[in-house]
Parts: C-alpha cells; sequence; structure tokens
C-alpha cells in the first residue's frame, strides 16, 4: 500500500473512531491536529507521511481513558498499521511520536525525540491552547465532574507524570498546571509563530473569569494573571 494510501485509510479509521466523542478529544480535535502538524511539517521540512500518521494515532488510546495505560495507544497503532503491512520501520516511527507526544506534569521533559515527533507535539499543543484550548478544557473538566474553579483550591506544578495523573483539581487549575506553560515548550519556530495570538487570548478568558467571579475582590494570588505573563505557583510536593 502506498503511503498516501494509508494516511488516508488511518484517516477514515480514526473517523469513524472518534465521531461524536464529547470529552474534547473528538475526530474534529484529531483532524485539527493533523493539518496543523501538516502546515509545521512543511515549513520544517520532516517526513510527512510519519507525521500524518503520527497526528492521525496520537491519541488512539489515549492514557487517560484507559486506566493510565501508557502502551495502550502505541499497541493499538501498532496493530492497524501491521493489519495493513506497513514495514516495522514505519511502525517504530509512528510508535514513538505516540509515546512522546503527551504531557507529564510541569515538571517533566517532554522534548520529543525526533523532528516529526516534535512536529506533531507541537501541533496537538496548538489545540490545547487558545479559544478552541478553553473549549475543549471545560468539555474535558464537564465529562470528568469536576468543579469550573475553586478559589481556595490553589494550582499545583507536578514534579512527575504519576502526580499529574492523579490531578482531580477544578478546570481552571489547568490552565496554570498545564495550558500556560505550553508556549514556551513548543518545539518549532512555526508553532511558537502559531502559539502567540492563541496564548495571549487564553490569558485574557482567564483575566476576565476572574474578575467576574470576584468582582471587587482581588483574585487569589495562587491565581493571579498579569500582562506580563501568569504568576507561577510554587512547585507541589
Ligand atoms: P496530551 O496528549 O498532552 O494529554 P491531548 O491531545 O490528549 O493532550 O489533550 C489534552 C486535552 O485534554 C487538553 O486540551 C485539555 O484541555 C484537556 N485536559 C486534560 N486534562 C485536563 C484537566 N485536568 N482539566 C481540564 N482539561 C484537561
Ligand atoms: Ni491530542
Amino acid at each position: 500500500m502506498k503511503a498516501e494510501e494509508l494516511v488516508a485509510v488511518t484517516a477514515q479509521h480514526v473517523e469513524k473512531l472518534f465521531a461524536g466523542e464529547g470529552s474534547g478529544h473528538d475526530w474534529w480535535h484529531i483532524k485539527r491536529v493533523w493539518q496543523n502538524a501538516l502546515q509545521i511539517g512543511r515549513q520544517e521540512q520532516a517526513d510527512l507521511t510519519i507525521v500524518q500518521l503520527g497526528a492521525l494515532l496520537h491519541d488512539i488510546a489515549d492514557w487517560k481513558f484507559h486506566a493510565g495505560d501508557e502502551e495502550a495507544g502505541p499497541r493499538a497503532a501498532r496493530e492497524w498499521l501491521a493489519s495493513h503491512h506497513a514495514p516495522e520501520s514505519l511502525i517504530a516511527r509512528v510508535c514513538q511520536i505516540i509515546r512522546e507526544v503527551t504531557f507529564k506534569g510541569a515538571g517533566v521533559d517532554t522534548t520529543p525525540s525526533t523532528l516529526e515527533a516534535q512536529v506533531v507535539q507541537d501541533a496537538d499543543r496548538l489545540d490545547a491552547i487558545g479559544a478552541i484550548g478553553i473549549g475543549r478544557a471545560f468539555a474535558y473538566g464537564g465529562h470528568k465532574g469536576r468543579e469550573m474553579y475553586h478559589p481556595g483550591q490553589a494550582p499545583q506544578l507536578h514534579a512527575s507524570f504519576e502526580e499529574y495523573k492523579k490531578n482531580q483539581a477544578p478546570t481552571l487549575n489547568h490552565f496554570y498546571e498545564k495550558l500556560f506553560l505550553l508556549k514556551d515548550r513548543l518545539n518549532t519556530r512555526t508553532g511558537l509563530q502559531m502559539a502567540q495570538e492563541r496564548h495571549q487570548y487564553m490569558q485574557q478568558f482567564v483575566q476576565q473569569f476572574l474578575r467576574e467571579w470576584h468582582g471587587e475582590e482581588p483574585a487569589p494570588a495562587a491565581f493571579q494573571v498579569d500582562a506580563s505573563g501568569v504568576t507561577t505557583p510554587s512547585a507541589s510536593s
């Protein structure tokens, strides 16, 4: 099977699996990541077959929905690609992307080891910030039954993936614990350019949210956001 054909059948397969999903990890998320990854991958001169397959399969069996099992994704991708007789070298490169894209907590270095994985990670992270990022965060929070905000529950910078996984904090905390941090962790220049406007928009949103919530009162110190950026909460123990 030719590379373009494999990309096309993979897109159809993933669309079928993810249509109508309600936690912000639906087919449209995958499609946006696919398109952004193509755009970034072209600019950065990455291998576009690997980039596209990695983008399409990156959330195929996300640990967040498989009892924390980080190998569920690579396993499902391998099965799918092998059933289409893809060569082992291609399968290994795609699985490596799936293993490396995910965010693992503020204190955990998740810089991918290949250009293709860096491109897919940037595309995935762009979809977690900006207007769409805000929508997805609250969709995810609602799906998990989380509160939107709790003034007494300060954001935590998680030092390990285990700690990050266990986190059940209100959705607004997620902005401080992940979303505001993403801009400075993008891998490619193209990704960084695309992130600027989205990052600012998200900061304005949180400022406005807190103004509406607290009125004349200042928001708790742990949630202060100002023009220069976000006050970083202290690392969790
Ligand atoms: P990653 O691979 O980095 O986990 P995903 O593409 O799976 O990224 O998507 C993560 C999305 O899920 C984010 O956009 C975010 O909005 C949402 N999300 C994950 N954890 C939380 C949380 N604790 N609160 C709110 N949203 C969350
Ligand atoms: Ni994703």
